[in-house]
């Protein structure tokens, strides 16, 4: 699909701009979907056995499990660096008088490509917490990618939980609160939505209310998701090609 010319004319209108991301946008860095071609869920079986392994239950009954599944994920993750399309979103919040992007990834990919108001509503997997202090561990994607057991605290040597949620956990409260203030309190003039399977209600709403009220809403996916009927311009494609033609069209 082209890029449509009235669509570069609204976007030079826009003054505050959301952005939303999944696991698509890290795809062309390399590391894998969830679901979809090539996800690490496509294979029903074994994704049944990952989303069992990453659930806030088994790091409760069995914490090596959980921290050897994650050190997977990492390790498919291994060297992985900010593609065109976090570069392109980065220089989006640079471009545009307001800005927020809410990331539902744990890799660190957009903080790496520069983009500063992020809310990271599934948390990240380089920041692991104790259970016994509620130290913060950094950890390198190296790090846990060698992991054969779950981690200890360096200070009081209490068990470390991931700093990623978990299947069946909550979301991190300040995060909830951050989505609240900036998605509904004080909404986006434009809403762009790239690279998810737009599964969860917290990711759709923020879409599904600006469509409702005629605010400015983009799609960039190669595939079709319950969103695409809804956004006003479904950009089918990958986030590399397009997220360079939208921050391009924000120039003022
Ligand atoms: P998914 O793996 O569910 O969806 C990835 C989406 O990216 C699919 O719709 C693909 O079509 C699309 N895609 C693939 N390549 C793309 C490209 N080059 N450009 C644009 N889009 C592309 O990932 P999420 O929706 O992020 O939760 O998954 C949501 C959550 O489910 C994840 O955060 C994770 C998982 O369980 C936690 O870790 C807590």
């Amino acid at each position: 699909m082209e890029f449509p010319a009235e669509l570069r004319d609204r976007l030079a209108a826009v003054r505050r701009l959301g952005v939303i991301t999944g696991a698509g946008i890290s795809a062309e860095s390399g590391i894998p979907t969830y679901r979809g071609i090539g996800g690490v869920y496509a294979d029903p079986a074994r994704g049944d056995e990952i989303i069992d392994s990453l659930s806030g239950e088994t790091l409760e009954s069995d914490p090596d499990r959980t921290w050897r599944a994650l050190a997977e994920l990492a390790a498919h993750a291994s060297g992985a660096e900010p593609n065109a399309g976090h570069l392109a979103i980065a220089d989006m919040e640079r471009r545009v008088p307001e800005f927020v992007l809410l990331t539902q990834n744990v890799d660190d990919l957009h903080l790496a490509a520069g983009s500063r108001n992020v809310i990271r509503v599934h948390g990240s997997i380089h920041d692991a917490r104790c259970l016994g202090c509620a130290a913060i561990t950094s950890m390198t994607r190296e790090v846990l990618a060698a992991l054969e057991a779950a981690p200890r605290c360096a200070s009081c040597g209490g068990l470390l939980r991931p700093g990623a949620v978990l299947f069946g956990e909550m979301l991190p409260t300040d995060a909830v609160r951050r989505m609240e203030a900036e998605f509904s309190l004080h909404p986006p003039d434009a809403v762009l939505v790239v690279g998810t399977s737009a599964l969860f209600s917290y990711i759709v709403g923020p879409v599904v209310d600006a469509a409702h009220e005629g605010r400015l809403t983009i799609e960039i996916n190669p595939e079709e998701t319950a969103l695409s009927p809804v956004v006003e311009y479904h950009l089918k494609g990958r986030a590399g090609h397009y997220l360079p033609l939208i921050a391009d069209a924000l120039r003022r």
